[in-house]
């Protein structure tokens, strides 16, 4: 069963039912349970990201929300209809970008939107003016009529996404799209789901980097050995760990006297002094810091330096699993 982060929420005036909800999902290769009893939902406009390390069970996850895999027990649910390789239909729904890139290298970015546009039953004008948008979506039009096998790792990605798109799905699911890619095209998919996100698509999306959880997610599952550890908002999760944060205080003078003068703040908890300075725990950093800074100098202390760090969600999945989210 997960760690719940925090009491659900009461559920906002007017609020609608979720675009996904995932019940009990399990799948079993022989005696591998993948997958093994996952839950969540997503709202509209929500991401939600799917953290963990390889094997952890993201691809299988996404592979029955998608409808390509049966699962052995629990229901998909999109917008409202079920969801399987049973029941097609809600497939409409579903954008799905997959790991591997499914373009035609020869053809060009639009001739590649417009060939998956006709799978998509587009047709005519709304065929063009969809391709136009999407172009424009994933960052491509001026390279709209180049040939695709000419194109970096990082926008074959993002055509890959824009495929994903075509038919204005509710739903956008992504299989870690940055894996392999260099930085500049990772900050462009970012960019892209970002600005999805912002025009009230729901979008789910697995990765193993914390970064990119954090820096796109409204919440994330925490999935490891096919099990959902963990569910939440960052801050949620990171309460998950205790909540403390760590103050790192450089610079001369009595350390003794400053210390004990530290120890006297209230979110203050423990303070440690070596010769070049003291390392704090405190509750709530950026609130205490001030007062920090103002006792340590009043102490008489010349600061050189001071260090904030807080735990992210790389120290929440240590704090979960006692491992490294990275192997
Ligand atoms: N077709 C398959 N046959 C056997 N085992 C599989 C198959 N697909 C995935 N697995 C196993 O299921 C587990 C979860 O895999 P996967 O969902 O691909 O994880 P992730 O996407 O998080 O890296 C892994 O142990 C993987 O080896
Ligand atoms: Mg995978």
């Amino acid at each position: 069963m997960a760690e719940t982060a925090s009491a659900p929420a009461r559920a906002p005036e007017g609020a609608t039912e979720p675009v996904l909800r995932v019940e009990g999902l399990v799948r079993r290769y022989g005696d591998l349970t993948a997958v093994g009893d996952v839950s969540f939902t997503i709202a509209p406009g929500e991401t939600y990201g799917l953290l963990g390390p390889n094997g952890a069970g993201k691809t299988t996850t996404i592979s029955m929300v998608a409808g390509l895999l049966p699962a052995d027990a629990g229901t998909v649910t999109l917008a409202g209809e079920p969801m399987g390789p049973r029941h097609p239909a809600a497939r409409r729904h579903l954008g799905l970008v997959p790991q591997e890139l499914a373009i035609y290298p020869d053809l060009t970015a639009r001739e590649n939107l417009r060939y998956f546009g006709r799978l998509q039953r587009l047709r005519g004008d709304q065929l063009r003016r969809r391709v136009d948008e999407v172009l424009e979506l994933i960052g491509l039009a001026d390279r709209a009529n180049d040939a695709t096998k000419e194109f970096s790792g990082g926008m074959k990605r993002r055509l890959n996404i824009g495929i994903g798109l075509l038919h204005q799905p509710l739903l956008l699911v992504l299989d870690e799209p940055t894996v392999g890619v260099d930085p500049q095209s990772r900050h462009a998919i970012l960019e892209s789901v970002a600005a999805l996100s912002g025009e009230g698509m729901s979008v789910l999306y697995t990765t193993h980097y914390m970064e990119e959880a954090e820096r796109l997610c409204d919440r994330v599952g925490i999935i490891d050995g096919g099990t959902l550890q963990a569910e939440g908002t960052r801050d949620e999760l990171v309460r998950l760990t205790g909540g403390v944060d760590h103050v790192r205080v450089s610079g001369e003078g009595d350390l003794t006297t400053t210390a004990a003068a530290l120890r006297e703040l209230p979110a203050v908890q423990q303070v440690d002094a070596d010769r070049q300075g003291l390392s704090l725990t405190v509750r709530d950093a950026p609130t205490a810091i001030a007062a920090i800074v103002t006792t340590a100098t009043g102490a008489g202390m010349t600061l050189r330096d001071v260090e904030v760090s807080r735990p992210d969600l790389e120290s929440v999945f240590l704090h979960l699993t006692g491992r490294a989210l990275r192997d």
